[in-house]
């Protein structure tokens, strides 16, 4: 039998599965500013809104924490005052004991506030990342034509990471910071209205230094995230396609490639990490000058015979200081907030999708008959390019229709259609007489058991696997099915049978045995419609038959469209499409074609000629 298979298409711009590529180009964009900083900041505040009563709480213990953290200091400035300098050592004794005590209580708060921010931002980041993944599960399908899936993975990765770690760290920061700010304050005010004065002189100095730094930053932050994207999404792809890469010696251009990225990407967190990093020594500078503004003009009032005591000035340095490092906190924290913003717009962009959404008037469907009839349908992926043209066909209920032509033709778009991964651009499809448009496209494809041309297989246990075809079917029926595609044998055969897990994409089996694997799937899905790609392309010559004889069982009573590359196939069908350039150009058996003496017949006697039909006949499971 002749089994001539063509390379698959490259399509034009489609760098997925090419890990030769360049799959960066749509990534490659220069830093950018945040898109809409209020709106994110908005939609991230509306996950945290069921977290109200605990928010509240972790708030009130901040408060309780500043409230002892003021205490605290004025009571050094009053043993300052009152007990050291009169060398007073029971009452130092009182106080030190009172201290100890407060201190006690704000580590036990600091601890419980960090528990429940923790817990809100796990929660949170979890209800993104399952927001995020449902979206995923929602987009259309042209949407993962234009997408890398290591970007995408990326941003559920990563991206939800960085949230989590800025709300689980930076939330608490900012309450305390914020309470900080206005609880020193207003003990400084109450200690010397003046000296407060003095002080504040250099946090306009502060802000506009820290601006100026955020400016700086904001973009390469930006940056960092969109290049760690590219990063995974290159990584996908050369673990994907490894093989290819070390058969065609591609090796040293698939590290070179790596390293132009990684390189890229260590670039934009080195700028953007230096320049944040220059906010901490900065901060200090501005701190320690005001420090030393309070003292001098502390002494001067001292020494001019105010009631400015050494404690108050003592105490007022140290609420100075608490009062200039959550300033500087909060102000730092907003680097990090920028970091997360631009991870969170990043999500959110996938989220704001249009999703795969049925008309509104679309009708539940339910067992179709399987009368399929095309009216005029065209079809294009992109604009640039029409794939099927005027194509219409009729299929009657439990006729088998195998559609052949060269490779690139348009026979896996033709299907694709029926189960509506893309809709058309024009004419109609109907089944049972209805427009595929207003049905719903779930119970649709619950109609419809296909067998892709690239068999998927996830990493679960064989039976899992066969079970995705019918989620409800019991292990008996998984059995039956895998009996009537004659993967039973070989599955016994496997160290733990039917329990044995797969590795990714069924990598521990062989080509043939993950169609067989595909086939045991639609048997199950017990669907009225049946649409094969190639499905028996992999398997040896002796299975193939054997699984032909099994489908010819299954197909009975069922509309099949069979995408065939063999003869067998070919010979059962009721009509054969010929398909070339997106037009079915001719229609009819295979004598009556092969009496026409076209373009079938031209493609049967280069292609099948002297295939086998031995094989067929004596074969058996
Ligand atoms: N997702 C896509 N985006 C853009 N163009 C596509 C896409 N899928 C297929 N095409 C293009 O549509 C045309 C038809 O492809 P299709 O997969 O239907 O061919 P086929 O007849 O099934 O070929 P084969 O026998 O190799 O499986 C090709 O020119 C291909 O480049
Ligand atoms: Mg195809």
């Amino acid at each position: 039998m002749v089994n001539e298979r063509v390379a698959p298409v490259v399509r034009p711009g489609d760098t997925r599965g090419n890990p030769l590529g360049n799959p960066l180009g749509r990534f490659n964009k220069r830093p950018e500013k945040l898109k809409n900083a209020r709106g994110t900041i908005l939609r991230l505040l509306a996950y945290l809104g069921g977290k109200k009563k605990i928010i509240i709480l972790t708030f009130l213990l901040c408060f309780l924490t500043t409230i002892i953290s003021i205490i605290g200091t004025r009571l050094n400035g009053y043993a300052v005052d009152h007990f050291i300098e009169k060398g007073d050592m029971p009452g130092l004794l009182k106080i030190c004991i009172i201290l100890a005590a407060i201190y006690c209580v704000s580590v036990v708060s600091t601890y419980l506030q960090n528990r429940f921010m923790v817990d809100i931002a796990q929660q949170t980041a979890a209800k993104i990342r399952r927001d995020l993944y449902r979206t995923i599960q929602m987009l259309p399908l042209p949407y993962f034509d234009t997408h890398s899936s290591g970007d995408l993975m990326s941003r559920l990765t990563n991206d939800v990471d960085n949230i989590n770690m800025t709300l689980s760290q930076s939330i608490t920061q900012l309450f305390s910071g914020a309470v900080n700010i206005v609880g020193m304050l207003a003990a400084m005010l109450l200690l010397s209205p003046l000296l407060t004065l003095v002080g504040l002189t250099t946090v306009p100095l502060t802000f506009l230094l820290t601006k100026l730094i955020i400016n700086k930053t904001q973009p390469f932050f930006i940056k960092q995230q969109q290049e760690l994207g590219n990063l995974n999404g290159y990584i996908e792809e050369g673990i994907s396609g490894q093989k290819l890469i070390i058969l065609c010696g591609r090796e040293e251009q698939a590290k070179a490639e790596f390293a132009k990225i990684n390189k890229r990407l260590t670039k934009s967190a080195i700028f953007a990490q230096a320049f944040s990093g220059i906010m901490g020594p900065v901060n200090n500078a501005v701190n320690n000058l005001t420090y030393f503004i309070i003292t001098v003009s502390g002494a001067y009032l001292m020494f001019s015979g105010s009631n400015i005591t050494v404690g108050v000035i003592f105490t007022f340095i140290l609420y100075m200081r608490n009062f200039t490092r959550p300033l500087n906190e909060t102000l730092n924290i907003f680097n990090t907030i920028q970091s997360a913003l631009a991870g969170a717009e990043r999500v959110f962009e996938v989220m704001d999708q249009p999703k795969e959404n049925d008309a509104e008037q679309a009708k539940e469907v339910s067992r179709l008959h399987g009368e399929i009839m095309l009216q005029q349908v065209n079809f294009s992926y992109t604009k640039e390019k029409r794939i099927l043209k005027n194509v219409s066909l009729k299929a009657r209920k439990g006729q088998t229709i195998a559609i052949v032509g060269p490779t690139g033709s348009g026979k896996t778009t033709l299907i694709h259609l029926l189960t509506r991964f893309y809709d058309i651009d024009s004419g109609e499809i109907l089944i049972d007489g209805e427009n595929i448009d207003n049905m719903k496209r779930s119970s649709l494809r619950r109609s419809i058991a296909m067998v892709l041309q690239d068999t998927y297989l996830f990493s679960e246990s064989v039976r899992e696997n066969i079970r995705y075809g019918r989620l409800t079917a019991t292990d008996a029926e998984v059995e039956q099915a895998a009996r009537i595609a004659c993967a039973h044998r070989f599955i016994k055969q496997l160290p733990e049978g039917y329990d044995t897990v797969l590795a990714d994409n069924g990598g521990n089996l062989s080509q043939g045995q993950r169609q067989l694997l595909a086939l045991a799937r639609a048997v199950l899905a017990q669907a009225s419609i049946l649409i094969l790609d190639e499905a028996t392309s992999s398997v040896d010559t002796r299975t193939e038959a054997a699984i032909q004889k099994a489908m010819l069982n299954l197909m009975q009573g069922k509309t099949a469209f069979v995408i065939a590359h063999r003869l067998s196939t070919i010979r059962n069908a009721d009509e054969i499409l010929a398909v070339k350039d997106g037009q079915i150009i001719e229609r009819g058996t295979h004598q009556e074609l092969m009496a026409q003496g076209n373009f079938y017949a031209g493609l049967y006697n280069s292609q099948f000629r002297g295939a086998d039909m031995d094989v067929f006949r004596s074969s058996t499971c």
